[in-house]
C-alpha cells in the first residue's frame, strides 16, 4: 500500500502570553498534535508550527502592574509555556511569538500589499478614552450598566445578565475598568480592511468543502448580515507593532496573530532549509490546516482569509473548530477546584493519561468535551491499562521466564494478526476525520480480540507444565505482536507510553507500514512497566491544589476585576463594626432582598441586604456579621436602609462574612 506522501502544516491557536496554561488550552493543543504525530506515523511530511499571541492591551496592562516591560513579561511566559508543552509531549516543530521580527516584516508587507490594492480605507471612530489613563479603551475595559436589564458591573460590548449587545456609548453610567474615571469620547482616525471587496471569494471558499457544515451555516448568517469594514487599528498607548507611516497607531492584535502562523514557519523554514513560498504561494500543492476553538472562528475564516487573498497567499485546506472543555459538566471553576492548570495536572498526573481520555472523547464537531474526572479513572485504567499494558506486561514475563527474552519464528495465529492490520485503513481515516473517538472505539476492539486470544490459550496454565515451553513462546509471542500493533495504533495520542514501548520491544513504534512484519525470532529488552494505574487519590490532590491556588492566572481579569487604588485614608473613613442579626425577613416586594435589623451593641439598625438567593431569613437570627456602620441613610421603596452587611460573591455563591465567635457586637473591624 503505497500513498503519496504529503506535505502538511499544522497550527493550533496562539495561547495569549499573558496567562498560564490551562486543561481547556490543552484539550486543542492534545487535539492538534495528535494530528501532527497521526499524518507523521503515515509517511508524511507535516510540521506543527506555532507561537505565543503577545500582543494587546491586557498584556501591556499586566505587565505594568507586575513593574516589567512586556517584553520581559512575554519571554517569560513564552519560557513558562513551552514547559507547558513539553511536559505534555507535544511534538510541535517550532513555537515562536507573534512579537517576532520576522512576524513584523510578514506583517508590514500584508498591510502594504492590502493597502497597495486599495482595500484598505481610513476613517475616523469615536471611543471612550481615559483621561487619567491617557488610552483609548477597548470594549472590555469599560464597565458600566447595562442599558436594556439595568444590570450593573456589565462590559462595554454586552451585558452578561440579559446577552444583548451595544455600543460602549450606550452603557449608562461607564467607567474606565483601567482607572475607574469616567471616560470622555474622542475621535481617533483608523485604518480598515474593506471585507465587502472579499465577499464573493470568501463565499467560494466556505463552499469549498474548507470548514465543518456548523461553521459554514454560521458563515452563511453572517454574509448574510452583510461584512462590515473590519477595524485594524489601535491608538498607543499599545503593545504591538506599530503601523508604518504614523507615530501613534498599532496594528490590532488579531492582525499580527493569525500571520503569527506565518512568520512561525518562516522562521522554521529558514532553520530546516525549508522554501517558505513553495508553502504559502497560491498555486501551492502543500496542505495548510488550522485547530482552533469555536469562539474564534469569525477571526479564521473571514478576517484571516481575507488578508490571505488580498496579500496574495493560499487559502487554508481546512479551519477545524472544537468545542470548549467542561470538567464534571460545569464550566472550569476556581472554587469547585475544577480549573486545573497544566502545570497542576502534570504535577500530579501522566500527560498520556490526559491524552488518551481527550482522544477518546474528541469527535470531528463542535461539541464541548466534558472531562468527567471519575470516568477519567475508569476509562483510563481501563482501557490502558486493563485492555492494552496489560498484554505487555503478561506476555512480556513468560518470554523472558520460559524463553530468554527471545520471541519464536512463527505466529500461531497469523489471521489474528492479519485482523489488526487490515483494521489500519479504517482507524486511519477516522483520526484523518478527527473522528478521534471512533478510532479510539476500533483500537480498543482490537485490544478485546487480543486479550480474549490470551484468556484462551492461559499461557499461565501451559507454563506450569513441563514441555510445554515452545506453546507459551507462541502464544506470548502472538501477544507481543498484536500489542506491538495496538501501541503503534494508539502511539499518536500516547507517546511516552508509546516510547517506553519502544524501548522494551527494541524497535521503533511510529510508522504504522512497520506493522507489515511482525517482530519474530529476536529478543525483547527488559520490560519496564509502560504506564501506571491512575490513583484517584492523585485526582483529588489535583483538584485540591487548583482549590488552593485560587490565584489569578488570566490577568485581563485581574486588570477588570480591581478597583483603582486608595490609601489608607480612605479606607479608615469607612466604618466597620461587627454587628448581630437579631432578625431577618423577607421582602415580598423585591426578588433579591432580605430585611435584618441589627444590634450594633446598644444600637439597633435596619437594613436591606440583597442575599435573599443564598440564605433563608430563619438561618440567620442570631448570627455575627459585619458592616459598614457610617454608610449614609439611603430610602428605598420598603423603608430606609440604615448600612450595609458585608458579604463575599463569586462564581459559587454569596456568603455573608461573619467575625470568629468572641466577637462582641460593636466591636471595630479594621
Ligand atoms: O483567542 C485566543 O486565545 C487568541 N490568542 C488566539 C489567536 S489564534 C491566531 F489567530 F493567532
Ligand atoms: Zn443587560
Amino acid at each position: 500500500m503505497t500513498q503519496q506522501q504529503r506535505r502538511i502544516l499544522l497550527t493550533a491557536a496562539l495561547p495569549y502570553a499573558n496567562g498560564s496554561i490551562h486543561l481547556g488550552h490543552m484539550l486543542e493543543y492534545i487535539q492538534t498534535d495528535i494530528w501532527a504525530r497521526f499524518q507523521r506515523a503515515q509517511g508524511h511530511e507535516c510540521y506543527f508550527a506555532w507561537a505565543d499571541d503577545a500582543h494587546g492591551t491586557p498584556i501591556m496592562l499586566s505587565a505594568q502592574r507586575q513593574g516589567i516591560s512586556p517584553e520581559t513579561l512575554i519571554e517569560r511566559m513564552n519560557a513558562e509555556h513551552q514547559a507547558d508543552f513539553q511536559d505534555f509531549g507535544l511534538s510541535y516543530d517550532h513555537f515562536s511569538s507573534t512579537h517576532a521580527a520576522a512576524n513584523q516584516r510578514r506583517v508590514e508587507s500584508i498591510f502594504n500589499r492590502l493597502q497597495c490594492d486599495g482595500h484598505v480605507v481610513e476613517k475616523s471612530i469615536s471611543q471612550f478614552y481615559d483621561e487619567a489613563e491617557g488610552m483609548f479603551l477597548p470594549d472590555r475595559f469599560i464597565k458600566g450598566t447595562c442599558p436594556k436589564c439595568k444590570a450593573t458591573d456589565q462590559y462595554g460590548d454586552s451585558c452578561e445578565v440579559c446577552g444583548s449587545t451595544y455600543a460602549p456609548t450606550d452603557l449608562i453610567e461607564p467607567r474606565s475598568a483601567v482607572s475607574g474615571s469616567t471616560p470622555v469620547v474622542r475621535d481617533s482616525d483608523h485604518f480598515f480592511v474593506r471585507l465587502s471587496g472579499f465577499e464573493a471569494a470568501l463565499k467560494r471558499w466556505v463552499s469549498s468543502g474548507a470548514l465543518q457544515d456548523e461553521v459554514a451555516n454560521k458563515l452563511q448568517e453572517w454574509f448574510t448580515d452583510g461584512l462590515r469594514d473590519w477595524d485594524i487599528t489601535r491608538d498607543a498607548p499599545y503593545f504591538g507593532f506599530r503601523i508604518p507611516g504614523t507615530k501613534d497607531k498599532y496594528f490590532y492584535v488579531w492582525v499580527d496573530a493569525p500571520i503569527g502562523y506565518m512568520g512561525s514557519f518562516e522562521e522554521l523554514c529558514e532553520r530546516e532549509g525549508l522554501d517558505f513560498d513553495e508553502w504559502w504561494q497560491p498555486d501551492s500543492d502543500t496542505e495548510l490546516y488550522h485547530f482552533i476553538g469555536k469562539d474564534i472562528v469569525y477571526f479564521h475564516t473571514l478576517f484571516w482569509p481575507a488578508m490571505l487573498m488580498g496579500a496574495g497567499y493560499r487559502m487554508p485546506t481546512a479551519v477545524y473548530a472544537h468545542g470548549f472543555l467542561t470538567v464534571d459538566g460545569t464550566k472550569m471553576s476556581k472554587s469547585r477546584g475544577t480549573f486545573i492548570m497544566a502545570r497542576t495536572y502534570l504535577e500530579h498526573l501522566n500527560p498520556d493519561s490526559l491524552r488518551y481520555y481527550f482522544c477518546a472523547k474528541l469527535g470531528p464537531g463542535l461539541a464541548d468535551i466534558d472531562l468527567n474526572l471519575e470516568d477519567f479513572v475508569a476509562r483510563v485504567n481501563a482501557d490502558l491499562i486493563g485492555k492494552v499494558v496489560n498484554i505487555a506486561s503478561r506476555c512480556a514475563g513468560f518470554i523472558h521466564r520460559g524463553s530468554d527474552g527471545q520471541l519464536a519464528a512463527e505466529l500461531p495465529d497469523a489471521a489474528l494478526y492479519q485482523a489488526a492490520l487490515d483494521a489500519r485503513p479504517a482507524i486511519a481515516a477516522d483520526f484523518e476525520a478527527r473522528n478521534y473517538q471512533s478510532a479510539i472505539r476500533r483500537i480498543m476492539a482490537l485490544a478485546d480480540q487480543a486479550n480474549r486470544y490470551i484468556d484462551e490459550h492461559k499461557p499461565w496454565l501451559m507454563a506450569k507444565e513441563e514441555g510445554r515451553e515452545a506453546e507459551v513462546q507462541a502464544v506470548c509471542t502472538q501477544g507481543i505482536n498484536q500489542f506491538r500493533a495496538l501501541i503503534t495504533l494508539l502511539a499518536p495520542a500516547i507517546p511516552f507510553t508509546a516510547e517506553k514501548a519502544a524501548a522494551f520491544l527494541g524497535c521503533p513504534v511510529q510508522a504504522w507500514a512497520e506493522l507489515d512484519q511482525p517482530l519474530l525470532d529476536r529478543s525483547l529488552n527488559a520490560f519496564q512497566p509502560l504506564m501506571m494505574r491512575v490513583d484517584p487519590a492523585k485526582v483529588e490532590a489535583m483538584v485540591d491544589a487548583s482549590r488552593a491556588s485560587l490565584q489569578p492566572t488570566e490577568a485581563p481579569a485581574v486588570t477588570l476585576d480591581l478597583e483603582p487604588e486608595i490609601v489608607i485614608d480612605d479606607f479608615t473613613r469607612v466604618d466597620l463594626r461587627v454587628a448581630r442579626i437579631i432578625k431577618a425577613q423577607a421582602v415580598p416586594e423585591a426578588d433579591k432582598l432580605l430585611q435584618l435589623t441589627l444590634d450594633l451593641g446598644g444600637e439597633q439598625r435596619n437594613v436591606f441586604a440583597g442575599i435573599k438567593s443564598a440564605y433563608e431569613p430563619e438561618q440567620l437570627s442570631g448570627r455575627l456579621t459585619v458592616m459598614v456602620a457610617n454608610l449614609k441613610p439611603r430610602k428605598m421603596r420598603f423603608g430606609v436602609s440604615e448600612g450595609m452587611v458585608l458579604a463575599a460573591e463569586g462564581e459559587s455563591g454569596l456568603f455573608l462574612l461573619s467575625p470568629d465567635s468572641g466577637a462582641e457586637p460593636g466591636d471595630r473591624v479594621s
